[in-house]
Order: structure tokens, then C-alpha cells, then sequence
């Protein structure tokens, strides 16, 4: 193709096609792009450059082009590599004639099991939509596309409107939408009006192919092709709307919620978004919807792309490697985030979404929770049982045994009479107490009797069906009608029955459950139309092959929409409302536990990963679980310990309480037919176990709050996978059977039966035994470590310092003991650390300047906690003992504050240096010094 260049930026367009062609070249891709020089476009911020692609075609398939119908295929336009084929029959399977109908390749490979690269594949260049010239606009450029001729799926949108807003330095927002009439675009999830015009050089470029329209992100700084769209059609009709783009490398994490590694399988899986009730196992879309990926470019540099899209979707992924967006309606709202590093990627991500709450101090602490606590005497027994042991709960919870026939809003007027004078016995123990509700309100109470529907009915909160009568399903109380939280009046009726029914029962928390909607009928009690909605010409590959199973009818109506449109909305519009709620009712920081989600619930609420089996396979695979919540923004997270579903076993809960204890929310849930999992049913040696662990956990819960500080004001995330941490080491990429909290504690927990060992990865540097303070020294390299019963390896960074607090029974009596410093020295002598303080649960004390912060630093012969803000909430606090890892000469005097300390240990062995017994209030500087 012939070039002509001119002027530096041509130059730089050709420097940038010889990288990029070295760059497929490394990852053998059988295709390149040759920029031509038809025309360039420059805005204030960046340069557009419209570019024709051609595909270098490599004919390792035979190619048998077919009779050519719709379009007139060169039999070189079908010689796309095996990997890059990317499917023209998602919608439904098609014979040759169909295939060949379409304008596509039809070229049958031998099968090999289930799944693989499709027969019927679109060809190079596949007809679609025009770009028209690109104009500017207040937020960036604005260009028109226009077909032709229409696709082949039903209700084709002629012409769209194409926005590209570059938004920051790091993101770029890019949206295509009908211009004609308006669609449904999703509510509530990112703020309005945040496009710059004034980007001054942002990291990365953006290319378009104007027929077929595509386009191209490069990373700027190395020319790296992040994502090419012109590898298939753009596809956007009224219940189909469909992209394709190359990806950068294949190691790519998200798209939950989903049973898998922490790095997605791209050899031809697909993963559907659409909330359901569904016990985490593989292949199966279940109670969450997160459209949002990482992609680790390999060199250490991540970028991450969100599609703002609530409808049903499913992603198809394929060892190219690359991944085709199929959704059943809205509008198409990219946001592609550059990074540079994988912990800015997700930043980048949660400015668009919200960063997370803070969440009150006592929700750090252990909860306890059964399906079976049948009344309050028994639910007391439980407190009673692990005060008894000895072991640290901070917050009994009640399912929903305690309700009246199963209905919201009431209880149990014998088995849970006295509940508020439970809730109050609790409340005196230092303890808090969270109830389930379910979103189903029950509907077949006698009118008068039920206040909580009848008030509903006449406020009209309930969603309705197709035809305007309220729809009816079946959950636990039986009949059930379902809130439409979209609505501003279900909000204030909602915040109603939850401020009368904390008049009686002073909840702490609100554990939002069933809230995908489940529904145990299929749609409503009496089915769902025959519609276009509920058989859209192409639906997702979902449980149940329908996307009206298990839930609602989808053409039922809400306030803001269709249910169609909003169902994966549900689970956050209801924890906005319950959080809401909970502010009003209680001035303090709310605590929400959702099982569904979406963008932007970890602004609102906790999550859990719903109904895990007690099983080896279900522990291991609760790290990456919980890990993606971290990078979805929800970073309060946590499996229920021991396993939900099926009995335990007495070793199994106690490795589960162990890495428990290092979920960011740490509760034992069980369901009601198992055998119990308290920790004081166990052997004393597995309670002994239990107890070390959960005390472990409260005497890091001072550095554990200090991280979610960090989450909730700049998202930094707490647990961590160890790629965020160490994105140029390679080893690190896809580990998630240990994780990181913060920067600083490297948790390696045993996932297996039997095992009394465990084989952890340090990356490069020195790491201390949190147990002991023995330093390991890591080239980046696997290590055995013991692992008896009673042990979790846990081992802390060169370079830190950790905030620790005596435990207690409960965060009450936690909060006002010592305080320690563990001293983690780097091989440079120093170390840091901070302390983000405040009274634990009021509202905004960051934001208000409520707080008080102290920095540690320490060098090689001494350590200083250091106050910047003091507002009083330290007051009476004192630092008890500092440990230092990594001392080599052994010390012969150490002083506090300038005063000789006579008590203090070193071990020659472990190189640690102890000064127990200090006392010295934290609201001063204290320097300890040895020599
Ligand atoms: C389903 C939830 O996932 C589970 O945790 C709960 O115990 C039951 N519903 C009963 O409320």
C-alpha cells in the first residue's frame, strides 16, 4: 500500500506501524496494519488519525468460500487465523447457506470437543457502518455512522452517534448511541459531567477505521495496540448490540461474577452477565454483573476497558487473544482506562464508579451466622458458646428464622418475642446484631394485617407486570410482590418500614439477600408474556436459558424502565436505598450486605460470595473471589467461612477460619440442614486454632481499618492480588492462592486436606515471618513453609510497619488497648507505616476532618510514631511494645523517649528486638531508640 508521510506526526504514525507490526509479529498473530495516510485530524488533546486496514492474510485454513449472496467474498477475505475467526452466528447456529447469507466464511474445522473457533466467521472487512468527519463537541469529538446497507439482525439501528471524550489523562470515554431516539442508558452508577475538553498529551492515541467503521487505542508511550475494533463488525440494532477488539495480551482479569481464577480462560469460553440466584460453580453467571476487565500488558503496564451497560450480556473470549461484547439492548459506554500500572487501572476504574464507603470499625470483627438460630434463646446460646471460648465475635446475625412466616418488617412473636431485648443484651456486650431482609414482600396476608405490603400497594412501590397489575412471584414467605427501588417513592417507603421497624429492633446492619431478584417461579405465579422482551432474538448463554428464570418477568415495568433494561440493577438500587435508610435511622455509617451487584455497590454496601459449599475446591476458589471484588470496588468482601452448603469437617473450617481471617469481612454462615460450624463445637485443639487465628485478625484490625481509609479515599485496594503489587514480576501475574492486604502482609493460606506444609511465592526482597519475625530472603522464588493446624503463614514486607492493638472480645474493648509496632527493617535499614484513627463509626470523618493520623518511620537504630492530626479520638491510647525484625547487631541499650528502657529482649536467632511494657501515649511523639 502506498504511503505518503509528511511532518513529524507522520513519522510518528509509521514508527508506530512498524512497532505495532513487530509486536503482532512477537505474539504471531497472522495479521498486521498498515496505516494509510488518507487523512488526519487533530483535536486540541489528541490526534484522531482515520486509517484503512488491510489484513495480511494467512491461508493456514482451507478456504472454501461458498456461493457469495449477500456479499461478494474474495476467497482471501476468509483466510482469517484460526484464534482471530470471531463468530457471525452468536445469535443462533447456522447451516452454510445461513452462514453465506450472512456475508460470512463457512469453513468447518474438525470439532474437538464442545465450544472451539466457529465454522461461520465474519470475513476481513465485513460491510458495516460509515464514519462520517469528526467534530468537535463541548466534551471531545462527535462523528456520525451510517450503514449502508441494514445487518442481518432484526430492528437494525441505520446510524449512530459516535462520542469520543477524553476524560482524563488515563481515560478515555467513548460512546455509541442512536441519535434518533433515545435508548436506555444506565442510572446511578457514575456521576454526571465529567468530560475535559483540555486534555494536554493523555497516554494513549486513538485511530479510526472510517469503513468499516473500527477503532484503535495505542498506549502512547510504546505504541502498544490496547484494543483494535476493526477485527470485526460493529453490530448495534435494537436487541443486539455487539464489538469485537483484540486484546493486548491474554492474561485479563474481571467480567464477574463468575467461578474462576483470578486470570480469565481465553480459549473460546464466554462468561454471561446477568444476575442470579446461583451457589457459585463454574460456567454459570451468578448473583453479580461487573462488564469491566484488566489486562496485564506483560511488561509491568495494565489497562483496564468497562462497558457502562446493565442489559444482559455475554463476553466471548478467544485465544487470538481476543473478546467480542454481545448485550441484549442500552447503548454502547466504553471507558478504557490506561493504567499505567494495574493499581492505577483500577483507581482509574473507581473514579468512574465511586469509591467505596467506609465501613464502620466493629464490621472488621468476626461475625457469627446460621440459617437455624430458631430463636432468640438459642441465638443467645451462640454468644453465650464463644464468650464461653474465649474467642473475639463482634456481630451475631439472624436469618431469617427470626421473621414473622418468613415477612419482612415483622418477628416471630414466640420464638422471637424478646428480639429487641436480645438486640439489647448484645448492644451491652460491646456486640452489634445484623438481620437478613429479603426484598419480596409478602403479598397474600389479609389486607390490614401486613402493613409493609399494604402500605406498598398504596404508595404504588411494587414493580408491575407488562400489563400494569403488580407483579406476583414466590419466594420464602410464598406469593411475594417486589419493590421497584428505581423509584424515589419505594426509597422513602422503604426507609419507612426499615426506621419503624428499628424503633422495635435496633439492627446495626442489613444483610440484603435474594436480591438478584430470586424468584422460585420462572417470571411471575403466572408466567411472562410472549414477548420480544422475554425471547429477544438472541439471549445470552444463561442458567436456564432464559433470562426471566429465577427471576422476574423482564418485560415487567419499573419506574425507570423495564425490568429487562434494569434487572442487574436491582441488588445495588436496593442497597442504595437500605444504606440510605440506615443513614437517617441511625446517623452513623451504615453496614449493607448485598449478595447481588453491580458497579458501584461498594459505595453502599459489603458483598459476600453467596452459598459456598464447605468444600476444598470452594476455599481455593474463594481468593480470586474475593480478590475481583477488591478490583470491582466492593472491597468489604468475603466468603462464608467453613462453606455455606453441605457439612464442614473439622480440618476444613479451621483452614477456612485461617484464611478467613484475612477476608476483609470475615463471617461463619451455615446453612440450616448441616452439621453445626461454630468454632466451640470443635476439639479444644481446633478452637485453640480458631482462636489464634480470629486473635490474630483483631490485633491487625488497626492496620486493616487504616487500609479501608485508603480504599475509601483513594482506592487503593485492600486485599490484594500479588500483581498489583508486583506488575513487572512475572511469577506474580496470575497467583491467587495467596494475596496481599495492602502493600505490606503476604497472606499464604493451606487449601488443601492434609497439607502441613504450604508452598508460598515471595516476590523478590525480604520477608518476615509475622508469627516469629524470621526474615526469608527471596530472589523471587517458590518456598516451603509448615503449616501445622494452628498455623497461617503470614509474612510481612521489608520496608513496613505495621499498626497492631491487643485483641478483645469484641472491637468495643479491642479499641482501647496498647497499641504495637511491628518494625519490618529493609535491607536499607528503614521503614513505614501509618495509623488512620477515628471514633470507628460516624459519618464522613475524613471528609469533615474528624481523625487523627500517625506516622511510623523507622531507620536503623530507631523507630518514631509521629501524630500529624490529633482530634481527640486517640486520647487514652498508648503504645505498648514495639518489635523490630531484621535488628543484626544485637542491642545492648534501648531508650524510650529519651528514658532507658530496662525491659527489652533480642534474639540473636530471629534478629528481633522486643520493648514490651511501654505506655506512652499516642497522642505524643515517641521515639524508641537502641544501640
Ligand atoms: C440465600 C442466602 O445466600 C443464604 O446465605 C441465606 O442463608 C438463605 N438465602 C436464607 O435466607
Amino acid at each position: 500500500m502506498a504511503r505518503i508521510c509528511c511532518g513529524p506526526l507522520h513519522t510518528l504514525a509509521l514508527l508506530t506501524s512498524v512497532l505495532l507490526i513487530m509486536v503482532l509479529k512477537d505474539k504471531n498473530l497472522s495479521f498486521a496494519f498498515f496505516p494509510s495516510a488518507a487523512e488526519w485530524q487533530h483535536s486540541s488533546n489528541i490526534s484522531y488519525r482515520s486509517v484503512e486496514f488491510r489484513k495480511n492474510l494467512s491461508s493456514d485454513v482451507n478456504v472454501s468460500a461458498g456461493p457469495r449472496t449477500h456479499t461478494s467474498l474474495v476467497r482471501g477475505q476468509c483466510g482469517v487465523a484460526v484464534e482471530s475467526r470471531i463468530s457471525c452466528g452468536r445469535d443462533r447456529s447456522l447451516s452454510r447457506a445461513d452462514c453465506e447469507g450472512r456475508g460470512c466464511c463457512y469453513v468447518p474445522l474438525p470439532r474437538s470437543g464442545l465450544g472451539g473457533p466457529p465454522w461461520c466467521f465474519y470475513p476481513v472487512r465485513y460491510p458495516g457502518y460509515k464514519m462520517g468527519p469528526l467534530l468537535p463537541t463541548e466534551k471531545g469529538q462527535r462523528a456520525t455512522l451510517a450503514r449502508s446497507a441494514p445487518s442481518y439482525l432484526p430492528r437494525d439501528i441505520p446510524t449512530l452517534q459516535l462520542d469520543v471524550m477524553p476524560e482524563t489523562l488515563g481515560r478515555l470515554h467513548l460512546t455509541l448511541k442512536d441519535p434518533a431516539s433515545p435508548r436506555y442508558e444506565v442510572p446511578f452508577v457514575t456521576s454526571q459531567s465529567r468530560g475535559q475538553k483540555d486534555i494536554q498529551n493523555p497516554l494513549y492515541d486513538v485511530d479510526f477505521q472510517p469503513d468499516p467503521f473500527g477503532f484503535i487505542v495505542r498506549r502512547k508511550s510504546n505504541g502498544r495496540v490496547l484494543l483494535n475494533t476493526t477485527i470485526g463488525p460493529l453490530l448495534f440494532a435494537d436487541q443486539y448490540l455487539q464489538l469485537s477488539s483484540s486484546m493486548a495480551s491474554s492474561v485479563i482479569s474481571g467480567l464477574g461474577e463468575h467461578y474462576t481464577p483470578i486470570t480469565l480462560d481465553l480459549n473460546w469460553t464466554s462468561v454471561s452477565l446477568w444476575n442470579r440466584d446461583m451457589a457459585p460453580h463454574r460456567n454459570a453467571n451468578l448473583y453479580g454483573s461487573h462488564p469491566f476487565f484488566l489486562v496485564q500488558e506483560g511488561d509491568g503496564q495494565a489497562h483496564g476497558v468497562f462497558l457502562l451497560n446493565s442489559n444482559a450480556m455475554e463476553v466471548f473470549l478467544q485465544p487470538a487473544p481476543a473478546l467480542t461484547w454481545a448485550t441484549v439492548g442500552g447503548i454502547l459506554d466504553f471507558y478504557i482506562f490506561l493504567g499505567p500500572s494495574p493499581q492505577s487501572v483500577v483507581q482509574q476504574y473507581h473514579e468512574v464508579i465511586g469509591y467505596p464507603m467506609m465501613p464502620p470499625y466493629w464490621s472488621l470483627g468476626f461475625h457469627l451466622c446460621r440459617w437455624g438460630y430458631t430463636s432468640t434463646n438459642r441465638t443467645r446460646t451462640v454468644v453465650q458458646l464463644m464468650r464461653q471460648a474465649k474467642i473475639p465475635l463482634d456481630v451475631q446475625w439472624n436469618d431469617l428464622d427470626y421473621a414473622d412466616r418468613r415477612r419482612v418488617f415483622t418477628f416471630d412473636p414466640q420464638r422471637f418475642g424478646d428480639l429487641p431485648q436480645m438486640v439489647e443484651e448484645f448492644h451491652q456486650l460491646g456486640m452489634k446484631y445484623v438481620l437478613i431482609l429479603d426484598p419480596g414482600i409478602s403479598s397474600a396476608s389479609p389486607p390490614g394485617s401486613y402493613k409493609p405490603f399494604d402500605d406498598g400497594l398504596k404508595r404504588g412501590v411494587f414493580i408491575k407486570n407488562s400489563t400494569g397489575q403488580i407483579l406476583i412471584g414466590k419466594v420464602w414467605p410464598g406469593p411475594t410482590a417486589f419493590p421497584d427501588f428505581t423509584n424515589p417513592t419505594t426509597q422513602d417507603w422503604w426507609m419507612d418500614c426499615i426506621r419503624v421497624f428499628h424503633s422495635k429492633v435496633p439492627v446495626d446492619g442489613l444483610w440484603i439477600d435474594m436480591n438478584e431478584p430470586s424468584n422460585f417461579v420462572e417470571g411471575s405465579v403466572d408466567g411472562c408474556p410472549d414477548s420480544d422482551l422475554e425471547k429477544p432474538p438472541y439471549t445470552p448463554g444463561v442458567i436456564g436459558g432464559q433470562l426471566n428464570s429465577g427471576t422476574l418477568c423482564v418485560s415487567a415495568q419499573q419506574y425507570l424502565s423495564s425490568h429487562y433494561n434494569l434487572h442487574n440493577l436491582y441488588g445495588l438500587t436496593e442497597a442504595i436505598a437500605t444504606h440510605r435508610a440506615l443513614l437517617k435511622v441511625k446517623s452513623t455509617r451504615p453496614f449493607v450486605l448485598s449478595r447481588s451487584s453491580f458497579p458501584g455497590l461498594g459505595r453502599f454496601s459489603a458483598h459476600w460470595t453467596g452459598d459456598v459449599r464447605s468444600d476444598w475446591e470452594q476455599l481455593r476458589f474463594s481468593i480470586p473471589g474475593v480478590l475481583l471484588f477488591g478490583l470491582y470496588g466492593v472491597p468489604l468482601v468475603g466468603a462464608d467461612v467453613c462453606g455455606f452448603g453441605g457439612d464442614t469437617t473439622e480440618e476444613l473450617c479451621v483452614r477456612w477460619t485461617q484464611l478467613g481471617a484475612f477476608y476483609p469481612l470475615m463471617r461463619n454462615h451455615n446453612d440450616r440442614p448441616n452439621a453445626p460450624q461454630e468454632p466451640y463445637v470443635f476439639s479444644q485443639q481446633a478452637q485453640d486454632a480458631m482462636r489464634t487465628v480470629i486473635t490474630l485478625r483483631y490485633s491487625l484490625l488497626p492496620f486493616l481499618y487504616t487500609l479501608f481509609h485508603h480504599t475509601h479515599t483513594s482506592s487503593r485496594t485492600v486485599a490484594r492480588p500479588l500483581f498489583l503489587e508486583f506488575p513487572t514480576d512475572p511469577n506474580c501475574q496470575t497467583i491467587d492462592r495467596q494475596f496481599l492486604w495492602g502493600a505490606s502482609l503476604l497472606i499464604s493460606p493451606v487449601l488443601e486436606e492434609g497439607a502441613l506444609e504450604v508452598t508460598a511465592y515471595l516476590p523478590p526482597g525480604t520477608w518476615y515471618s509475622l508469627n516469629n519475625g524470621e526474615a526469608c530472603y527471596s530472589k523471587g522464588q517458590y518456598f516451603l513453609f509448615p503449616a501445622p493446624l494452628d498455623t497461617i503463614n503470614v509474612h510481612v514486607r521489608e520496608g513496613s510497619i505495621i499498626p497492631q492493638q491487643a485483641p478483645a472480645l469484641t472491637t468495643t474493648a479491642s479499641r482501647r488497648n496498647p497499641f504495637t509496632l511491628i518494625v519490618a527493617l529493609s535491607v536499607g535499614n528503614w521503614a513505614e507505616g501509618e495509623l488512620f484513627w477515628d471514633d470507628g463509626e460516624s459519618l464522613d470523618t475524613f471528609e469533615r476532618g474528624n481523625y487523627s493520623y500517625v506516622l511510623f518511620f523507622a531507620e536503623e537504630s530507631y523507630v518514631v510514631s509521629k501524630p500529624v492530626k490529633l482530634n481527640g479520638c486517640l486520647d487514652g491510647l498508648v503504645l505498648g511494645e514495639v518489635r523490630v525484625f531484621g535488628v543484626q547487631a544485637p542491642p545492648t541499650a534501648v531508650w524510650a523517649n529519651g528514658k532507658k528502657v530496662h525491659v527489652f529482649s533480642y534474639s540473636p536467632d530471629t534478629k528481633v528486638l522486643t520493648v514490651p511494657g511501654l505506655d506512652l501515649p499516642m497522642t505524643a511523639m515517641i521515639t524508641v531508640k537502641w544501640s
